[in-house]
């Protein structure tokens, strides 16, 4: 059986550290759809290619091989067989991925490659549009969202946890041109699936929303501790 609850919601809404958290209590598999786009962005970057080369993007797509992998309890994402898990979160990456993963024909391979590593699995899948592309018949979805202030409050801290320096005016000003570009996109455009439950987590301990996540998937589906053992 496969069971798959979809998080969607902006940069910064939480997403990342309430997927990781949910899926170990429930025993979903993780899959931060985020860090795909990033590699790409990533290997643009490695590359030299510049935003506007786009036909030079698209053929990265031949070139590049992303893999999640658990290694001693922590995920990381590997590019081309390198482990890329903090590269893929820098300024550099931030600035250009929100265009790259506008590229119509990047969207599409990626939104094969996640659908793939899902297959058949229990799943609990992070992005932007889980729920309204991806995977439009999930079980479980969820929107997560927060103030931009709140949301750039948050990643100084996770910043400064995995050592990046960053500035709070320069964050705030990414997130805020990252939602414009993430909402006004004609290619998939962020926003909350009609049948998923928005939570607000501005206000909320990771604790909290954690708790009130689980409390969700236990309604609509039952006894959610039972997913990962089916
Ligand atoms: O969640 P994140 O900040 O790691 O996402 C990085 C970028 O990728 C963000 O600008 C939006 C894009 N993205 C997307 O378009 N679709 C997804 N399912 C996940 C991320």
């Amino acid at each position: 059986m496969s069971f798959v609850v979809a998080i969607d919601g902006p940069s910064g809404s939480g997403k990342g550290t309430i997927t990781k958290l949910v899926g170990e209590k429930l025993g979903l598999i993780n899959i931060d759809t985020g860090a795909t786009y990033r590699c790409v962005a990533l290997a643009t970057i490695n590359k030299g290619y510049k935003l506007e080369e786009e036909s030079k993007i698209v053929s990265l797509l031949n070139e590049i091989k992303i893999e999640f992998k658990k290694i001693e309890k922590e995920e990381k994402v590997f590019l081309n067989g390198k482990d890329v898990t903090k590269e893929i979160r820098s300024k550099e990456v931030n600035k250009i991925v929100s265009q790259v993963s506008h590229i119509p024909e990047i969207r599409k391979k990626m939104v094969d490659f996640q659908r793939k590593i899902a297959e058949g699995k229990n799943v609990i899948m992070e992005g932007r549009d889980i729920g309204t592309n991806v995977f439009p018949n999930a079980n479980v979805k969820i929107y997560l969202d927060a103030t931009p202030e709140e949301r750039a409050k948050r990643r100084m801290k996770q910043n400064k946890e995995n050592g990046i320096e960053s500035n709070y005016e320069e964050i705030l000003e990414n997130i805020k041109f990252r939602d414009h570009n993430d909402k006004t996109s004609n290619v998939a455009p962020l926003k909350k699936a009609e049948d998923a439950i928005y939570v607000d987590t501005s206000n909320l301990t990771i604790e909290e929303v954690t708790k009130k996540i689980i409390e969700i998937i236990n309604h609509q589906f039952g006894d959610a501790s039972k997913i990962g053992k089916n």
